[in-house]
């Protein structure tokens, strides 16, 4: 199936209707601070977005999992994307202590995950899940389309931050992606 179609069909999880755009996809790494040695958390990667620019920054001493709930997708990111890990799973359920006992906490998370429609019980359940494996000063960043940021449960998710991390900052709106979006950089 085409992927565009696949981000329609399978609207309840992508939460979007294309993937972003590539000054999206640099901005978001960009202020994640991502740098060759990172130890990098992608939540939702979908059709690799991020994942392009997460791999062109990455180098030797990085290490990266990728945590995706549909199987299409997944495959399609191992086929375009092997030398990387990808699991797919539910990312409020994976078991992370294996991964951890090997490679350690992240440095970074940088989540796609559509928490605008997401209800309350699954963002803290994610958040509960995943922010343990943070290292301390760790970064989380997620992306927030503009004027969704309105709506009750991204504001709802807005203030969930705040209980997590140490800090949340809003960057500039990427106007050059469909539909234009800004990121939360939070740190722990
Ligand atoms: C808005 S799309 C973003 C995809 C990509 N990061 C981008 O920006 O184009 C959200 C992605 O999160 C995935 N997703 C939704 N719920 C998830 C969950 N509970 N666990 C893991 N992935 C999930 C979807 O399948 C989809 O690939």
């Amino acid at each position: 199936m085409p992927f565009y179609r696949n981000f329609l069909s399978h609207f309840h999880h992508t939460g979007a209707i294309a993937p972003s755009g590539p000054k999206l996809a640099r901005h978001v790494v960009n202020s994640a601070g991502v740098s060759s040695d990172s130890h990098v958390l992608e939540l939702g990667p979908g059709t690799g977005a991020f994942t392009r620019d997460l791999e062109k920054t990455l180098g030797p001493d990085g290490q990266y999992l990728g945590i995706e709930i549909n199987a299409d997708f997944h495959s399609h990111l191992q086929g375009k994307h092997p030398d990387m890990h990808f699991e797919q799973a539910p990312g409020q359920d994976f078991d992370f202590s294996a991964w951890v006992k090997e490679h350690g906490q992240f440095d970074i998370i940088v989540s796609g995950l559509p928490w605008a429609k997401f209800p309350e019980s699954l963002q803290r359940a994610m958040l509960d899940n995943v922010i343990p494996h943070l290292k301390d000063n760790g970064t989380f960043v997620t992306f927030a389309y503009t004027g969704v940021h309105l709506l009750k449960p991204a504001k709802r998710f807005r203030h969930l931050l705040d209980d997590y991390f140490a800090s949340v900052n809003r960057t500039r709106s990427v106007l050059l992606n469909f539909p234009p979006a800004f990121v939360f950089v939070a740190n722990k």
